[in-house]
């Protein structure tokens, strides 16, 4: 069964990498230049954090993710959202992966604080491999 890759951004803080390095499956930064030019090879999961920036037209959504997001193919491929944020922002609480899934009308899959904790790997892993199961039942069902 593929396993869906996730995508990711993580800054130079690199908590989320370090929850995106600890799933069972291909993950890919967006922080580099090769990956954030690239685009995907069939269905995939977008994991940001949130950045406020204060500048209202370019809150909170990383710049990386943005650029990414301008391929039409990886816009239409993509099937999931998932967040990593920090409560002290408030209303700004994972506001990147929630705005990003209501404008793609895609769902957040998965949302946690900052690097997560082990409980949050699993979890996440469990939804992910559920997803996989299903995209595999959507590809015979199209095939057949
Ligand atoms: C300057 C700054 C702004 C942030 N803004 C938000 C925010 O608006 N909403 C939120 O949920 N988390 C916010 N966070 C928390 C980060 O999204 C969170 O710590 C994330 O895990 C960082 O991932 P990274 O270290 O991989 O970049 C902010 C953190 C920093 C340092």
């Amino acid at each position: 069964m593929r396993r869906t890759p996730v995508y990711y951004y993580s800054s130079t803080s690199g908590l989320v990498r370090a929850f995106a390095e600890r799933l069972d499956r291909p993950v890919h930064n967006l922080a580099e230049r090769e990956h954030r030019r690239s685009e995907v090879d069939g269905p995939w999961v977008l994991l940001t954090p949130s950045y406020k920036t204060g500048n209202e037209s370019n809150d909170t959504i990383p710049e990386a993710v943005r650029r990414f997001l301008r391929s039409e193919r990886n816009r239409r491929l993509l099937v999931g959202v998932m967040g990593s944020g920090n409560r002290n922002f408030g209303t700004y609480y994972q506001k990147a992966a929630r705005e990003i899934a209501q404008r793609s009308g895609r769902p957040v899959l998965f949302e946690f604080e900052l690097a997560g904790t082990p409980w949050d790997v699993e979890e996440c892993e469990r939804i992910l491999t559920d997803l996989d199961a299903a995209l595999d039942a959507r590809h015979a069902a199209q095939a057949g």
